[in-house]
Protein backbone atom coordinates (compact mmCIF):
# COMPACT_ATOMS: atom_id res chain seq x y z
CA UNK A 1 0.00 0.00 0.00
CA UNK A 2 1.38 3.52 -1.01
CA UNK A 3 2.47 5.90 2.05
CA UNK A 4 0.72 9.34 2.05
CA UNK A 5 3.31 11.87 2.24
CA UNK A 6 2.24 15.37 2.79
CA UNK A 7 2.63 17.51 5.87
CA UNK A 8 -0.93 17.88 6.27
CA UNK A 9 -2.42 21.49 7.92
CA UNK A 10 -0.17 23.58 9.62
CA UNK A 11 -1.81 22.21 12.67
CA UNK A 12 -0.26 18.61 11.84
CA UNK A 13 3.51 19.72 10.32
CA UNK A 14 6.40 17.67 11.23
CA UNK A 15 7.68 21.24 12.85
CA UNK A 16 11.27 20.35 13.91
CA UNK A 17 11.28 21.65 17.93
CA UNK A 18 14.40 23.77 16.55
CA UNK A 19 12.69 25.82 13.81
CA UNK A 20 9.93 27.41 15.80
CA UNK A 21 9.60 30.19 12.71
CA UNK A 22 6.90 33.02 12.75
CA UNK A 23 4.36 30.59 10.81
CA UNK A 24 4.36 28.44 13.82
CA UNK A 25 4.03 31.32 16.09
CA UNK A 26 1.06 33.28 14.22
CA UNK A 27 -0.47 29.80 14.06
CA UNK A 28 -0.54 29.26 17.68
CA UNK A 29 -1.68 33.07 18.80
CA UNK A 30 -4.66 32.44 16.25
CA UNK A 31 -5.91 29.04 17.31
CA UNK A 32 -4.32 28.67 20.33
CA UNK A 33 -2.56 25.41 20.62
CA UNK A 34 0.14 23.93 17.82
CA UNK A 35 1.85 20.23 17.71
CA UNK A 36 5.52 20.27 17.72
CA UNK A 37 7.11 16.96 16.32
CA UNK A 38 10.28 15.40 17.90
CA UNK A 39 10.77 17.26 20.99
CA UNK A 40 11.94 14.53 22.59
CA UNK A 41 14.48 11.99 20.99
CA UNK A 42 13.62 8.53 21.11
CA UNK A 43 16.87 8.28 24.29
CA UNK A 44 15.21 10.39 26.03
CA UNK A 45 11.98 9.30 25.39
CA UNK A 46 13.04 5.89 27.11
CA UNK A 47 14.90 7.70 29.86
CA UNK A 48 11.81 9.51 30.84
CA UNK A 49 9.25 6.82 30.01
CA UNK A 50 11.54 4.49 32.65
CA UNK A 51 11.60 7.40 35.06
CA UNK A 52 7.88 7.95 34.79
CA UNK A 53 7.21 4.13 35.58
CA UNK A 54 9.53 4.23 38.69
CA UNK A 55 8.09 7.29 40.19
CA UNK A 56 4.31 5.54 39.62
CA UNK A 57 5.36 3.03 41.75
CA UNK A 58 7.41 4.54 44.69
CA UNK A 59 4.88 7.77 45.27
CA UNK A 60 0.72 8.36 45.72
CA UNK A 61 -1.36 9.57 42.76
CA UNK A 62 -2.63 13.38 43.84
CA UNK A 63 -5.82 11.75 41.57
CA UNK A 64 -6.79 8.32 40.84
CA UNK A 65 -10.27 7.99 39.38
CA UNK A 66 -11.59 6.32 35.87
CA UNK A 67 -10.29 9.49 34.50
CA UNK A 68 -6.83 9.79 35.39
CA UNK A 69 -4.13 8.76 37.45
CA UNK A 70 -2.12 11.65 37.89
CA UNK A 71 0.89 13.17 39.70
CA UNK A 72 1.52 16.33 40.88
CA UNK A 73 5.34 18.39 40.53
CA UNK A 74 7.25 15.29 40.14
CA UNK A 75 9.97 17.78 38.85
CA UNK A 76 10.81 18.15 42.80
CA UNK A 77 10.21 14.11 43.61
CA UNK A 78 12.71 12.50 41.03
CA UNK A 79 16.12 13.72 38.95
CA UNK A 80 15.19 12.40 36.17
CA UNK A 81 12.03 14.04 35.83
CA UNK A 82 12.78 17.22 36.87
CA UNK A 83 15.42 16.89 33.73
CA UNK A 84 11.95 17.07 31.43
CA UNK A 85 10.37 19.67 33.42
CA UNK A 86 13.20 21.70 33.64
CA UNK A 87 14.31 20.98 29.98
CA UNK A 88 15.62 24.60 28.53
CA UNK A 89 14.38 23.31 24.80
CA UNK A 90 10.62 22.99 26.09
CA UNK A 91 10.96 25.98 28.08
CA UNK A 92 12.19 28.04 25.08
CA UNK A 93 9.85 26.64 22.77
CA UNK A 94 6.90 27.71 25.19
CA UNK A 95 8.63 31.04 25.67
CA UNK A 96 8.84 31.66 22.08
CA UNK A 97 5.16 31.02 21.34
CA UNK A 98 3.70 32.94 24.44
CA UNK A 99 6.37 35.80 22.97
CA UNK A 100 7.02 37.02 27.19
CA UNK A 101 8.98 35.99 30.02
CA UNK A 102 7.30 32.74 31.31
CA UNK A 103 8.38 30.98 34.40
CA UNK A 104 6.88 27.21 35.75
CA UNK A 105 3.38 27.10 36.98
CA UNK A 106 3.94 23.09 37.58
CA UNK A 107 3.78 19.41 36.07
CA UNK A 108 1.79 16.72 35.53
CA UNK A 109 2.12 13.27 35.26
CA UNK A 110 -0.82 12.43 33.10
CA UNK A 111 -1.45 8.87 33.20
CA UNK A 112 -5.09 6.91 31.33
CA UNK A 113 -4.39 3.31 32.53
CA UNK A 114 -4.66 0.82 29.87
CA UNK A 115 -8.31 -0.38 28.47
CA UNK A 116 -10.90 1.07 31.85
CA UNK A 117 -9.87 4.83 31.44
CA UNK A 118 -12.77 7.69 30.80
CA UNK A 119 -12.59 11.04 28.60
CA UNK A 120 -10.86 14.14 30.25
CA UNK A 121 -14.07 16.35 29.09
CA UNK A 122 -14.06 19.26 27.59
CA UNK A 123 -12.34 22.32 29.76
CA UNK A 124 -10.46 25.44 29.49
CA UNK A 125 -7.34 25.04 32.42
CA UNK A 126 -6.72 28.65 33.37
CA UNK A 127 -10.20 28.88 35.56
CA UNK A 128 -8.47 26.62 37.87
CA UNK A 129 -5.69 28.03 38.39
CA UNK A 130 -5.36 30.91 41.55
CA UNK A 131 -4.05 33.42 38.84
CA UNK A 132 -4.43 37.38 39.07
CA UNK A 133 -3.32 38.15 35.66
CA UNK A 134 -1.41 35.58 33.31
CA UNK A 135 -2.83 36.04 29.75
CA UNK A 136 -0.27 33.93 28.00
CA UNK A 137 0.41 30.73 30.41
CA UNK A 138 0.32 27.52 28.26
CA UNK A 139 1.10 23.94 28.71
CA UNK A 140 3.51 21.81 26.79
CA UNK A 141 1.77 17.90 26.39
CA UNK A 142 4.25 15.63 26.14
CA UNK A 143 4.00 12.23 24.90
CA UNK A 144 5.87 9.60 26.87
CA UNK A 145 4.34 6.67 24.40
CA UNK A 146 3.01 6.47 20.93
CA UNK A 147 -0.51 8.62 21.51
CA UNK A 148 -2.93 7.23 18.64
CA UNK A 149 -6.68 8.69 18.81
CA UNK A 150 -7.64 5.64 20.49
CA UNK A 151 -5.05 5.81 23.77
CA UNK A 152 -6.60 9.31 24.51
CA UNK A 153 -5.23 11.90 22.24
CA UNK A 154 -5.93 15.17 22.84
CA UNK A 155 -8.80 17.46 20.77
CA UNK A 156 -8.76 20.92 20.86
CA UNK A 157 -11.50 23.56 20.10
CA UNK A 158 -9.24 26.42 17.83
CA UNK A 159 -9.51 30.01 18.63
CA UNK A 160 -11.31 29.30 22.24
CA UNK A 161 -8.50 31.15 23.97
CA UNK A 162 -9.94 34.29 23.22
CA UNK A 163 -12.97 33.43 25.81
CA UNK A 164 -11.57 35.47 28.76
CA UNK A 165 -15.23 35.03 30.06
CA UNK A 166 -16.11 31.68 30.95
CA UNK A 167 -16.88 30.71 34.79
CA UNK A 168 -14.56 27.70 36.54
CA UNK A 169 -16.56 24.60 35.06
CA UNK A 170 -16.19 21.19 36.84
CA UNK A 171 -15.17 18.30 34.66
CA UNK A 172 -18.39 16.59 35.86
CA UNK A 173 -21.25 16.21 33.50
CA UNK A 174 -23.97 19.09 35.05
CA UNK A 175 -21.01 21.95 35.64
CA UNK A 176 -19.33 21.58 32.28
CA UNK A 177 -17.71 23.79 29.46
CA UNK A 178 -20.77 22.75 27.33
CA UNK A 179 -23.39 23.58 30.07
CA UNK A 180 -21.73 27.12 30.46
CA UNK A 181 -21.27 27.94 26.85
CA UNK A 182 -23.47 25.80 24.52
CA UNK A 183 -22.31 27.61 21.59
CA UNK A 184 -19.19 25.68 21.96
CA UNK A 185 -20.45 22.38 21.15
CA UNK A 186 -20.95 23.40 17.62
CA UNK A 187 -16.94 24.43 16.84
CA UNK A 188 -14.95 22.13 15.12
CA UNK A 189 -13.08 19.69 17.15
CA UNK A 190 -9.31 18.88 15.84
CA UNK A 191 -7.63 16.11 17.38
CA UNK A 192 -4.16 15.60 17.63
CA UNK A 193 -2.55 11.89 17.79
CA UNK A 194 1.19 12.18 19.24
CA UNK A 195 4.00 9.74 18.65
CA UNK A 196 5.87 9.46 21.63
CA UNK A 197 8.92 12.03 22.18
CA UNK A 198 6.12 14.71 20.20
CA UNK A 199 4.17 17.64 21.96
CA UNK A 200 1.47 19.82 21.88
CA UNK A 201 1.23 23.29 23.30
CA UNK A 202 -2.21 24.23 24.56
CA UNK A 203 -3.17 28.13 26.02
CA UNK A 204 -4.58 28.31 29.38
CA UNK A 205 -7.69 29.34 28.08
CA UNK A 206 -8.20 26.54 24.38
CA UNK A 207 -10.69 24.88 25.12
CA UNK A 208 -9.49 20.33 25.18
CA UNK A 209 -10.50 17.00 25.79
CA UNK A 210 -8.56 13.98 26.11
CA UNK A 211 -10.34 10.47 24.51
CA UNK A 212 -10.80 7.46 26.88
CA UNK A 213 -7.70 5.08 26.92
CA UNK A 214 -9.43 1.84 24.60
CA UNK A 215 -5.78 0.45 23.92
CA UNK A 216 -4.13 -2.33 26.33
CA UNK A 217 -1.60 0.05 26.53
CA UNK A 218 -1.20 2.92 29.19
CA UNK A 219 -1.18 6.22 28.10
CA UNK A 220 1.37 8.55 29.27
CA UNK A 221 1.87 11.91 29.12
CA UNK A 222 4.34 14.81 31.18
CA UNK A 223 2.53 18.50 31.21
CA UNK A 224 4.71 21.15 31.69
CA UNK A 225 2.59 24.42 32.55
CA UNK A 226 4.07 27.87 32.40
CA UNK A 227 3.00 31.68 33.53
CA UNK A 228 3.42 34.69 32.61
CA UNK A 229 6.52 35.52 34.71
CA UNK A 230 4.81 38.16 36.57
CA UNK A 231 1.49 36.22 37.44
CA UNK A 232 0.56 36.90 41.30
CA UNK A 233 -1.74 35.01 43.23
CA UNK A 234 -4.93 35.21 44.07
CA UNK A 235 -5.95 33.49 46.81
CA UNK A 236 -7.90 30.81 45.55
CA UNK A 237 -7.19 27.00 46.82
CA UNK A 238 -5.12 25.14 44.75
CA UNK A 239 -3.25 21.83 45.44
CA UNK A 240 0.23 23.49 44.26
CA UNK A 241 -0.22 26.49 46.61
CA UNK A 242 -2.17 25.68 49.28
CA UNK A 243 1.05 24.29 51.32
CA UNK A 244 2.72 27.58 50.70
CA UNK A 245 0.96 29.96 52.75
CA UNK A 246 1.08 33.06 50.14
CA UNK A 247 -0.95 36.14 50.92
CA UNK A 248 -3.45 37.25 48.25
CA UNK A 249 -1.28 39.44 45.44
CA UNK A 250 2.33 38.08 46.33
CA UNK A 251 4.33 36.96 43.31
CA UNK A 252 4.40 33.23 42.03
CA UNK A 253 8.47 33.50 42.45
CA UNK A 254 11.24 31.77 43.75
CA UNK A 255 13.09 28.26 43.34
CA UNK A 256 9.45 26.83 43.18
CA UNK A 257 8.92 28.60 40.21
CA UNK A 258 11.61 29.01 38.06
CA UNK A 259 11.69 31.65 35.50
CA UNK A 260 12.57 29.89 31.92
CA UNK A 261 14.69 32.52 31.35
CA UNK A 262 16.75 30.76 34.05
CA UNK A 263 16.60 27.06 32.74
CA UNK A 264 20.40 25.80 31.77
CA UNK A 265 21.28 23.26 28.87
C1 LIG B 1 -5.29 14.56 29.89
O1 LIG B 1 -4.09 14.35 29.70
O2 LIG B 1 -6.10 13.63 29.89
C2 LIG B 1 -5.78 15.94 30.11
C3 LIG B 1 -4.73 16.95 29.99
C4 LIG B 1 -5.21 18.37 30.19
O3 LIG B 1 -6.33 18.59 30.56
O4 LIG B 1 -4.41 19.29 29.98
NI1 LIG C 1 -6.46 20.66 30.87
Amino acid sequence: MGVINHSGPRWACGIDAEYIDQRTVDWYRENGFVRIKGVLSPEDVEKYYGAALELMEQTASYRKDAVLDQRVNVWRQQTILRELTLNPRVGAIAQRLAGVPLRLWHDQLLVKPASESAATEFHQDQPYWPHGASSSSLTAWIALVDVPVERGCMSFLPGTHSLTDVPRHELEHEQGLFDLAPELRWLPRVTVPLRAGDCTFHHGRTAHYAGPNRTNEQRIAHAVIYIDANTTYTGARHVVTNPLRLTSGQALEGELFPLVADLTA
